[in-house]
């Protein structure tokens, strides 16, 4: 892939590394590549960070053809960036392709343009303890046209932004609303997709649950709304008598690369690791004869996000005191250590450009 690459003249002033929120400051570039049916993936440039113009009859606005993605690239020894099982994103993103009639985007192009991009701003890579560089890959159908069909034209883009953490209470364990009434995606759906309509799907019962002061919905099974299924954008575990249990991958939840990254490491650690449902009674009943010892989210922007709170219908579970647990702590510390390169990295999970 020939990348052409045209330098900003104005770079902004750099953030303040020590309050950056979560995706809220842009850095100087963008990568952009478009498709055009009969030609392929073309034009691949980085340009300077700027509106892009479309047409008010593009496709995407009307009927969601679109999908994103979400990774990190942490600030390394001696100026270098690392990157956390790109090659993963890369074959999720195929697979949210096909599900959204996508054309496919050969993996090597994927992550060959998320380098390129970070090489351009590695300087926006923050150095403050549980900052990074936040990537945000994204393909937009782009034909002009109102009928309900694939388009024939596409944009693929990245975009960066250096972020804290994604909560603003970072570590501090969080409450869930166990969402009883709306549902996310049901099996058959689009719900192992990481495509905008699933997020579209959750705002309502996330603005019911914030309101009611919690940080997050977790989701339950589309049909008998009885399985727990995962986080607006996390994937959830649970530890109940020693075991660390997580919901199997049903098509409806999406594949979590921390998820994976979690199971391989409690796995290497010779904890037992189940993947498989689990009922909200399960839950319920664990948590009152004391077999649920702690909960914690999983996912990019979230890294490990302890859970101190559930809330279902007129229960309220508080877990492990509303502390953050042992597990939860260790998996936190090895995870960032493993992306920043201060543990030795012996899965073979770390890039470094
Ligand atoms: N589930 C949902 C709905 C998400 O948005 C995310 C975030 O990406 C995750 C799970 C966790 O996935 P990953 O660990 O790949 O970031
Ligand atoms: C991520 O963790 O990368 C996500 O995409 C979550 C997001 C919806 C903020």
């Amino acid at each position: 892939m020939n990348i052409r690459i045209e330098k900003t003249t104005t770079p902004k002033a750099k953030p303040d590394f020590k309050n950056l929120g979560f995706g809220k400051i842009f850095t100087d570039h963008m990568f952009v590549m478009d498709y055009t049916e009969g030609k392929g993936w073309h034009d691949a440039r980085i340009v300077p960070f700027a509106n892009i113009e479309l047409s008010p009859a593009c496709m995407v606005f009307h009927y969601g053809q679109e999908m994103f993605e979400g990774l990190k690239a942490y600030r390394g020894e001696n100026g270098s960036a690392r990157l956390f099982r790109p090659d993963m994103n890369a074959k999720r993103t195929n697979a949210t392709n096909e599900r959204l009639c996508i054309p496919n985007l050969p993996e090597e192009y994927f992550v060959e343009a998320v380098k390129a991009i970070v090489d351009v701003d590695r300087d926006w890579i923050p150095n403050e303890p549980g900052t990074s560089l936040y990537i945000r890959p994204f393909i937009i159908a782009t034909d002009d046209f109102l009928g309900v069909a694939p388009s024939k034209t596409y944009k693929f883009i990245i975009i960066l932004s250096p972020s804290g953490a994604y909560y603003a209470s970072g570590l501090a364990p969080v409450g869930i609303w166990i969402e009883d009434d709306y549902v996310r995606a049901v099996k058959g759906g689009m719900g192992f997709a990481k495509t905008g309509g699933n997020y579209a799907a959750s705002l309502i019962a996330q603005v019911k649950a914030h309101d009611d002061g919690y940080s997050q919905v977790l989701w339950l099974d589309g049909v008998e709304r009885k399985y727990i299924e995962e986080v607006g954008a996390m994937n959830i575990f649970f530890k109940i008598n020693g075991v660390i249990v997580t919901p199997e991958l049903s098509g409806s939840i999406l594949p979590g690369i921390t998820r994976n990254s979690v199971i391989q490491l409690c796995k290497s650690w010779g904890m037992p690791v189940e993947e498989r449902k689990i009922s909200v009674e399960e839950l319920i009943e664990a948590q009152k004869s004391g077999a649920l010892e702690e909960v914690f989210g999983t996912g990019t922007a979230a890294v490990i996000s302890p859970v101190g709170k559930l809330r279902y219908k007129d229960d309220v579970m508080t877990i492990n005191s509303g502390d953050i647990g042992p597990v939860s702590q260790k998996l936190y510390d090895t995870i960032t250590g493993l992306q920043n390169g201060t543990i030795e990295d012996t899965f073979g999970w770390t890039l470094t450009i």
